[in-house]
């Protein structure tokens, strides 16, 4: 293959194999989180676009676009990208399923236990100088064994994380679409929404975010929640009305919270900083180097077969209208 056989914009370097491209293809890397209009003024004589899980790729940014094949999402996610508009114009969409599955239940239980045990408290405690010795009553969390965990969305992520509570002694439930697959012990059974708020002692979000599940938390969703009960959020910020969820802070029934993701990310409702019983990791969820870079390497490998004329391997579903 020549150099140059299509145009190449990503708008970060990403991890080995991505170098690769570079041989083959025009590669312009931009290097830092373009907006709508500058993607818009870029996106001319480009024949991929490679997009992280906030760039902005609207309706506009498709439109201006005159040679698009491909906008391949480094992420599972592809709520930043519109794929009504993207289909119109028969520009495919990526993603990377199943590679960060793990990455991500490992870090949802790694959020468990920071609430549950009160770690993040307790480093700052220690590091701050106000450890003064073990005490009976000193930083006391709660047992996970015998309690509720309750998933909203077990899909692979959901169900991955089902596995690993229930190796904590807990009992898992979920509510969602994903249909129960029949003879697998890990996947939990399913009960409604609100049944599941109502008994859960940890309820963790495992959904995409669309039309219907942005704010799917908001006060009424908060209200029906078990007092004393923790929320994990590693899937989309916008899941979650921030506001709201400081209010069922303050004012029950909830009593912490675990945060990956933001509703206007990178910036976080300032109440939230302010409370010790949060805990707050800057979407990290698919952040190990192994995962990483096989994220890249299916993007690199759906681009090239695009350019080269192939279908691509993992299309992102289609997106579902507003109802
Ligand atoms: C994804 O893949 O959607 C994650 O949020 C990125 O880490």
């Amino acid at each position: 293959m020549t150099a140059a056989a299509g145009v190449v914009l990503a708008t970060r370097e990403l991890p080995e194999p991505f170098e690769t491209l570079k041989t083959d293809f025009d590669v312009r890397v931009l290097g830092f989180a373009p907006s709508e209009k500058e993607l818009a003024a870029l996106v001319p004589g480009v024949d991929a676009l490679i997009c992280l899980v906030d760039d902005p790729v609207t309706a506009d940014v498709i439109h201006a676009a005159d040679r698009l094949k491909i906008v391949a999402s480094y992420a599972v996610g592809v709520n930043q990208i519109d794929r009504t508009a993207a289909a119109a114009r028969n520009i495919w969409v990526t993603h990377t399923p199943n590679v960060l599955t793990d990455a991500t239940a490992d870090l949802t239980v790694g959020l468990l236990l920071a609430l549950s045990r009160r770690i993040v408290e307790g480093d700052r405690m220690v590091r701050t100088g106000k450890f003064a010795g073990w005490a009976p009553d000193l930083l006391l969390g709660r047992d996970l064994k015998g309690k509720v965990f309750g998933i909203v969305g077990p899909g692979r992520i959901g169900r991955a994380v089902a596995r690993r509570a229930k190796a904590f002694g807990m009992s898992v439930i979920a509510t969602g679409r994903s249909p129960r697959i029949e003879g697998d012990p890990d996947d939990p059974p399913r009960v409604s929404f609100d049944e599941l708020l109502r008994r859960s002692d940890v309820v963790s979000l495992h959904v995409p975010l669309t039309y219907e599940t942005w704010r799917l938390f908001k006060s009424e969703t908060f209200a029906k929640m078990k007092p004393g009960s923790f929320l994990i959020n590693t899937s989309r910020g916008p899941v979650i009305d921030e506001v709201a969820l400081v209010q069922a802070l303050e004012t029950g029934p909830i009593a912490g919270a675990a945060l990956d993701v933001y509703e206007n990310e990178p910036a976080i409702t300032p109440a939230l900083l302010d409370d010790d019983r949060v805990v707050l990791t800057p979407h990290a969820g698919s952040a190990t180097v192994e995962t990483r870079r096989e994220m890249a390497r299916m993007v690199v490998e759906d681009v090239r077969r695009v350019l080269t004329g192939e279908k691509p391997l993992r299309p992102a579903p289609p997106e579902k209208p507003a109802r």
